[in-house]
C-alpha cells in the first residue's frame, strides 16, 4: 500500500474497541488471551486511557481494580494474578507473595498518575471523576511515597529497580551486562511463553534462569526491603522509570492541588526537585541522552535504547539536552521503516525482532511524542505519531513491530496497543 493510501486511511476504531472489550475479564483487562492471562500494571494505566473514549465507568474501573491489589507498603505490583491460569510461567506460587490478591513482588513504570490525570481533565461525566479521584488520590500518593522510601532509602534523587520486568523493557540490551552477574537458578522449569509466539522473538533461556534467580531471591528473604537493597544481585537506575515517576509525580501534584489535597504534598515537591538535579549524572554528552546505570559496578550501560530519551517525558532535560535528544530521534526515526525502535538500530545488540531489542512498542513513542511536543517540537511528535501509525495501517494491533518491515510481532489483538490507537492514533 502506497504511503499515500495509508495516510487517508483511517484507524479502525471499532476493531481497537473491540479488542479492549474481547480482552476485558470483568473490571480489568488481559493484555492478549493466551500470552498474558492476568493484570499488569502499566499495560492497564494505557488501557485506561483507552477506555476512556468508548466507556469512562468502565475506564476508572481498571485503576481501582488494580489499586486493590496495591500492598500495605504502598507497592503496586506489576502483576495481579486474579485467577488461576495455566498459559503464564511464572505464576503466583513462585513469586510467592501471600497477598489478598496473589501478585508478583516488583512493581513497573509508575504511570498511573499520568494516566489518571489526562482521564480527570478529558472526561465527559465530571461528577464520575471528582468521585473516582478521591478515591484514588490517597492510594497515589502511597505509591508514589514506597517508590521514593523503599527504592531511594538514601535521597540520592534516582530510585533504584531490581529486575528487569520491572523496567518493563524486560530483555532490553541495556540489561545485559548487569543481568550477566545474577546467578542462574539450578532448578528446572517449564517456559509457557514460547507455546505462543515464535522463540526468536522472546528472550533467550540463559536471561530467563536469570531473571527467575531474582523473583526467587525476594522470596527467600522475605519481600525485607533493606535486605534487598542491600543484598539484591541486580541493582540499576532506570531512566524509563525516574522519567516517568518524575512526569507522574508532577501530575499527581497537580491533582492534589485540584482536589485540594494537602497530605503528602510537601514530600512529593521535595523529590520532584531532588530528582531534576539529580538526573544531571546521568547525562551523556556524547550519546546526546541519558544513560541507564548499574549500581552494581558503578558503570554506566551504554546503550541508546527508548529509555534514555524518555526524559523529556518526565520534563527533566534543560534546553540543551532536549534539543540533543530530538536531534537524537530525528535521525534514528529515519533509519527504519516504522517507529522509534527500541533498541538504536546501530547498536551491536538491535535485533529488529526481538521483544524490547528492537521492535517498535507503541505506547513508548506516545512518550516521547508527548515529550518532544513538550520541549517544543511539534514537528518532532508529529513524525513519530504518523510513523506509529503507519503501525497499525500496515499489520494490526499487534503487542510490537519488527522496526525494519513493519510486520506485527509477539501477540495479537493486543490491548495497549488498541487503545493507543483510541487515544493517540485515531483523534
Ligand atoms: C511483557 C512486556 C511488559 C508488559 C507485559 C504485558 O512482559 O515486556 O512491558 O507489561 O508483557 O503486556
Amino acid at each position: 500500500m502506497s504511503q499515500k493510501k495509508q495516510q487517508e486511511q483511517r484507524i479502525d476504531v471499532e476493531a481497537a474497541a473491540r479488542i479492549l472489550r474481547d480482552n476485558d475479564r470483568g473490571g480489568y483487562s488481559v493484555p492478549t488471551h493466551g500470552l498474558y492471562p492476568f493484570q499488569w500494571s502499566w499495560d492497564s494505566a494505557i488501557t485506561a486511557l483507552g477506555w476512556m473514549k468508548i466507556d469512562e465507568q468502565r475506564a476508572w474501573q481498571e485503576a481501582e481494580t488494580m489499586f486493590r491489589g496495591q500492598w500495605a507498603n504502598g507497592m503496586v505490583p506489576h502483576i495481579l494474578f486474579h485467577k488461576d491460569a495455566e498459559s503464564y510461567f511464572p505464576g503466583p506460587d513462585i513469586w510467592g507473595s501471600n497477598t489478598a490478591i496473589p501478585s508478583s513482588a516488583i512493581s513497573q513504570p509508575p504511570v498511573w498518575a499520568t494516566a489518571i490525570r489526562i482521564m480527570y481533565e478529558t472526561c465527559q461525566n465530571r461528577a464520575l471523576a471528582e468521585e473516582k479521584l478521591g478515591t484514588l488520590l490517597p492510594k497515589l500518593i502511597a505509591y508514589h511515597d514506597w517508590w521514593y522510601r523503599e527504592r531511594d532509602p538514601e535521597d540520592t534523587g534516582l530510585v533504584c529497580s531490581y529486575h528487569p520486568w520491572e523496567s518493563g523493557m524486560d530483555n532490553s540490551p541495556a540489561w545485559d551486562d548487569p543481568l550477566d552477574a545474577v546467578p542462574e537458578v539450578d532448578w528446572t522449569y517449564q517456559r509457557r511463553d514460547l507455546g505462543h509466539v515464535d522463540a526468536d522473538q522472546r528472550p533467550h533461556k540463559p536471561q530467563y534462569d536469570r531473571y527467575l534467580y531474582l523473583v526467587d531471591f525476594y522470596k527467600r528473604h522475605g519481600f525485607d526491603s533493606q535486605y534487598i537493597y542491600e543484598h539484591c544481585p541486580y541493582k540499576v537506575i532506570d531512566v524509563s522509570i525516574v522519567s516517568i515517576l518524575q512526569r507522574a509525580s508532577s501530575d499527581l501534584l497537580e491533582l492534589c492541588r485540584h482536589a485540594d489535597y494537602k497530605s503528602g504534598v510537601d514530600e512529593l515537591e521535595n523529590e520532584l526537585a531532588r530528582t531534576g538535579t539529580a538526573i544531571n549524572r546521568l547525562w551523556s554528552g556524547k550519546r546526546h541522552c541519558f544513560l541507564n546505570h548499574d549500581l552494581m559496578s558503578g558503570q554506566p550501560l551504554d546503550e541508546v535504547t527508548t529509555a534514555t530519551v524518555l526524559p523529556l517525558f518526565g520534563g527533566l532535560a534543560d534546553t540543551d539536552q532536549a534539543a540533543g535528544m530530538c536531534n537524537l530521534i530525528g535521525e534514528w526515526l529515519a533509519a527504519t521503516k516504522v517507529g522509534l525502535s527500541s533498541t538504536h538500530p546501530s547498536s551491536a545488540r538491535y535485533e529488529s525482532q526481538r521483544y524490547w531489542r528492537g521492535p517498535v512498542w507503541l505506547h513508548i513513542n506516545w512518550m516521547i511524542a508527548r515529550g518532544a511536543d513538550d520541549y517544543g517540537d511539534p514537528q518532532l511528535a508529529e513524525r513519530l505519531r504518523s510513523s506509529a501509525r503507519d503501525c497499525v495501517m500496515t499489520s494490526g494491533f499487534w503487542e510490537y513491530f519488527d522496526a525494519d518491515t513493519g510486520d506485527g510481532c509477539g501477540g495479537d489483538n493486543f490491548t495497549w496497543t488498541a487503545a493507543v490507537a483510541l487515544y493517540w492514533l485515531a483523534s
